[in-house]
């Protein structure tokens, strides 16, 4: 029985969780299900953001379920400490278009792999007598990891082209090194074509042309910034899904936080929650069931009867993902 850890964290996370669980509980699947706890709440219950023990059950799954957090600025990150504990080096960012979503473009389906442990984010930051500086860290071992990733994916995927995203005209060493690593690891796939843009031009050209994008692999800070950007493109945060995949683990979460200003009230949209967790059932070999979560998740789209507030209509969290629960009904 595959096992999965269930972190709901705080305010809105907790009710698209229940959202999801209600969708996982119908399944046709046995799943084992061990929640765990983290975030704000957590932490002013137990003293921490992120107990060893949510660590150590998140590290026995197959997969784990994060709903979203409320972060204090001083605090330990949970998600991040998560995702460096399980050395979840690869961040998977879809941008799909999807009916009835206030989505820029109509025809959008590409996916940003973002590497995860290193670059600008490499945690070396110090403060010097002239103001501060941060170490961009590049290593050959981690570019040809994501790399690969990126490459496997788009095979395992049926996706065409990898584009490399890079500032390898100033940042001549450390992108120079990505680069290369990139063109050497593209040898191993001749079916699968490759191109690289700077970032600047990329920035550009997702608002310009983003249909040229299949897969899109980029060092950690520009991917953070150009799957922001790539959220814009198709409804914003309530509808994007992630996944954080390592060699023995995967977390999914939406990308969007707790959003304090509409918890508590039941409206959040569960959209970005339940395309997470298709993300999750296809990475537990659930190929099946994630393309039915998904395709009903799009029917109730299209009809726009149960859709929550942000998405134009008047249902609450649960009424949305019970008409998806039964759109997956209406599959069978
Ligand atoms: P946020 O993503 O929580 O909210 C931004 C805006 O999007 C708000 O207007 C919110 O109402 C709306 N929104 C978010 N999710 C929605 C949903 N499912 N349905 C409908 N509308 C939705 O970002 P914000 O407000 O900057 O941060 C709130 C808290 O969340 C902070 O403590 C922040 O640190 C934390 N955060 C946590 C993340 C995580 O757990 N991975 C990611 C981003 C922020
Ligand atoms: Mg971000």
């Amino acid at each position: 029985m595959k096992k999965i850890a269930i972190i709901p964290g705080d305010g809105v996370g907790k009710e698209v969780m229940r959202a999801a669980l209600l969708i996982l509980d119908d399944l046709d699947i046995n799943f084992d299900f061990t929640p765990a706890m983290a975030g704000h709440e957590c932490f002013e219950k137990t003293g921490t953001t992120i107990p060893e023990e949510t660590i150590k059950i998140a590290r026995k799954s197959d997969a784990a379920l994060f709903g979203a957090v409320t972060t204090v600025p001083g605090q330990k990150s949970a998600i991040i400490t998560l995702r460096k504990e399980l050395d979840l080096f690869a961040n998977l960012r879809p941008v799909k278009s999807y009916p009835g979503t206030k989505s820029i473009f109509s025809d959008l389906d590409f996916v940003i792999v973002r590497e995860n442990t290193e670059g600008l984010y490499s945690g070396q930051e110090e403060y010097t007598p002239h103001g501060a500086q941060a170490q961009r860290v590049i290593t050959k071992k981690a570019s040809r990891r994501i790399c690969r990733f990126a490459f496997d994916y788009a095979l395992r995927n049926g996706r065409k082209k990898v584009t490399a995203v890079h500032k390898a005209n100033v940042l001549k060493k450390t992108d120079g090194v990505f680069k290369q690593v990139f063109y050497e690891v593209a040898q191993e796939y001749p079916d699968i074509s490759t191109e690289d843009y700077y970032v600047d031009a990329t920035a550009m050209y997702l608002v310009t042309k983003p249909q040229i994008f299949d897969v899109v692999v980029t060092s950690n800070l520009f991917g953070d910034i150009l799957s922001d950007e790539g959220a814009g493109l198709v409804g914003g945060l309530g509808m994007v899904p992630s996944a954080n995949i390592g060699d023995s683990n995967g977390l999914f979460e939406p990308v969007h936080g707790s959003a304090p200003d509409i918890a508590g009230q039941g409206i959040s949209n569960p959209s970005a929650m339940l395309l997470s967790t298709s993300m999750m059932l296809k990475y537990l070999d659930e190929d099946e069931y994630a393309e039915k979560l998904e395709n009903a998740l799009i029917d109730v789209l299209k009809e726009g009867k149960y859709v929550t507030p942000d998405l134009g209509g008047t249902s609450k969290t649960m009424e949305m993902a019970e008409a998806v629960r039964m759109k997956i009904k209406d599959q069978n």
